[in-house]
This record gives structure tokens, C-alpha cells and sequence, in this order.
């Protein structure tokens, strides 16, 4: 099988601005960031159909043309499935792009993704390389609030979208995981002015829309609910306080503060408590997620 990686390879220095590549390097550089991140979603929760399953049924039900499709900011390409591959291939090729060169290998390395016509390469979303009106379809999920300037994404993107084509930005709302982060501003006061300072203000249930319709004419906003249960022991066997606090250690305001290292060992406790005192069921943190559907680029 063939991985069809586009006719170059760019170096990341050709695709990033000197100002971006700093920030990138640091947090995608690597993927064990984004790996300590999904590993959070996999305790139990109250919604019977998983997000990527949902997002992928808004996208069913609102392309209605062929067309190429493109992922900007993929990450490790967890999105994907064989099915909704094969879906979109029916429709054209399927270009699976991220700025990051080690989230770009590791989309290499998918198996699932090793076919004609899926393209895989380094592409940031702020100077995105292709001709205008390429795609039918554009997938932005969770990435929006990590480039340095949304404006000028938004615009490469609604510029790279056909005129009938669809774009679908998923984002999280501004409370998200908030019972979370009470805990951790109970456990130290310092966290609270941190965690004021999240990227995800940049383009969440609040900033998003205004944003959004400056790019697009039509703007509907989705809710996916769902609750997740922090237990004692996670699925895959780790401590569960020990997931949700490499969860919250990933985030970047997190990594750049000047926390002493012991502080970590008595947050994993005051995280076991808040999973005791919660009950058999565990500690219930509301993780909704929000979708953007986008039509008619301006
Ligand atoms: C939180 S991860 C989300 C990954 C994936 N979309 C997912 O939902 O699992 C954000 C991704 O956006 C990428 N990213 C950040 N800035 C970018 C840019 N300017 N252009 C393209 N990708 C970017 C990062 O390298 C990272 O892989």
C-alpha cells in the first residue's frame, strides 16, 4: 500500500513563521502531550455515542457534493476510521494535514491511513498551500485556538472552501471541565489566575461565532453533552487521579508556570479525595463539546 505524501517534503522551517515555531515545537513536538490529553476520555461517561461518531454524522448528513476533502491541525489522525475514510474517498482525495512534523510522522505510521489518495503532510493552516475552492469539505477540530492568528485561518480556510462546501470547526465551550478545575483552584489558589489565561477563550461557545461569521454567511452551532466519571482506577489501568492530573499538567498555561515539582504528588491526593467523596460511580466532570457547522464562505 502506498502512502501518498504529496510530490515534497517541506521542513518545518518553510511552513511555520519564526514567531509560531517556538510554541508549536513546544507542544506538539512531541506526542505524549496530546496522548495524556485522549487518554482522559477514555473513563467512563454518560453519552451512548462517542464524539468522533457524532461529528462524523454532521458531516454525513450535510455534504451533499463530491469533492476533495481537507483536515487542518489532524493531530495524530484519531479521527479517522476505515468506513468514514472509505466515505470520503468515494467523494475525492482526502489531504490529512498539521504544522507539527511529529503529529504529521505519526499519521504516516497509521496503517488505516496508508492509501491512494489520502495525502499526508506538514501544513500550516495560517498559509495554507492550496489553489482557492479545492475542498468540499474542511474538518477543523480542536485546533483553532492553538494558531496564532484565528483570523487569518478562518480566512485561508473559507478561502480553500468551495462555494457549497462545508466546514466544520469543534471546539469546547468556555465551562468545560470546570468542576475540574474548581477542584484544582480549591487545591491552590495560584491555579485560578492560570487558568484564566487558557487558550481555549480565544475560540470557544462564546468567541467562536462572531469569529465564524465573519468568514462564512451561515453559522450553526451544535452541542454534544457528556459527562465524564473520574473513578479510582482509570480503564487502562493507571491511577485515575493520576490521568485527570497529566490531563490538566498538558495544558500549556500548566507547563509554563513555575510549580514545584513536590506540589504534584499532594495534587494526585487531593484528587483521590475529591474520587472518594464523590462515590462508586466517580467524580462526575461535564466535558461538552461544541461543533461549528459553517456553509456559504465569504
Ligand atoms: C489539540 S491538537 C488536536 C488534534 C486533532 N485535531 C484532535 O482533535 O485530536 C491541536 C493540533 O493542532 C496543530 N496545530 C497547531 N497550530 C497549527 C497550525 N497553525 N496549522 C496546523 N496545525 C496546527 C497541532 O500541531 C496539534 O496537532
Amino acid at each position: 500500500m502506498n502512502v501518498n505524501v504529496g510530490n515534497h517534503q517541506h521542513p518545518i522551517s518553510q511552513v511555520l513563521s519564526e514567531e509560531m515555531k517556538s510554541h508549536i515545537e513546544e507542544n506538539y513536538s512531541v506526542t505524549k502531550n496530546l496522548e495524556d490529553r485522549q487518554l482522559f476520555y477514555s473513563f467512563p461517561c454518560d453519552q451512548n455515542i462517542g464524539l468522533w461518531d457524532w461529528t462524523k454524522n454532521i458531516y454525513r448528513e450535510n455534504l451533499h457534493q463530491s469533492g476533495n476533502s481537507l483536515e487542518i491541525g489532524a493531530g495524530m489522525g484519531n479521527f479517522w476510521d476505515e468506513e468514514f475514510l472509505a466515505e470520503l474517498l468515494k467523494r475525492g482525495s482526502v489531504y490529512i494535514t498539521d504544522s507539527s512534523q511529529a503529529m504529521v510522522d505519526k499519521c504516516k505510521e497509521c496503517s488505516l491511513l496508508q492509501k491512494n489518495n489520502v495525502v499526508i503532510e506538514l501544513e500550516n493552516a495560517c498559509k495554507l498551500r492550496y489553489e482557492n475552492c479545492r475542498f468540499s469539505m474542511l474538518l477543523s477540530h480542536f485546533m483553532m485556538y492553538e494558531v496564532s492568528s484565528i483570523e487569518t485561518a478562518l480566512a485561508e480556510a473559507s478561502r480553500v472552501l468551495k462555494k457549497d462546501g462545508i466546514a466544520l470547526f469543534l471546539t469546547s465551550p468556555k465551562n468545560f471541565f470546570c468542576e475540574f478545575y474548581e477542584a484544582m483552584e480549591e487545591f491552590d489558589s495560584r491555579f485560578k489566575n492560570m487558568l484564566l489565561n487558557r487558550k481555549i477563550h480565544r475560540f470557544n461557545d462564546e468567541t467562536a461565532p462572531e469569529l465564524l461569521s465573519r468568514y462564512f454567511d451561515e453559522v450553526t452551532e451544535k452541542v454534544y453533552e457528556v459527562s465524564h466519571y473520574v473513578t479510582w482506577q482509570h480503564p487502562k489501568g493507571k491511577s485515575g487521579a493520576q490521568v485527570a492530573l497529566d490531563r490538566f499538567r498538558s495544558l500549556q498555561v500548566i507547563k509554563e508556570s513555575k510549580i514545584e515539582p513536590e506540589l504534584w504528588p499532594e495534587a494526585a491526593k487531593y484528587l483521590e479525595m475529591k474520587i472518594r467523596e464523590a462515590g462508586e460511580k466517580g467524580w462526575r466532570i461535564r466535558n461538552n463539546r461544541v461543533a461549528f457547522l459553517c456553509k456559504s464562505p465569504k
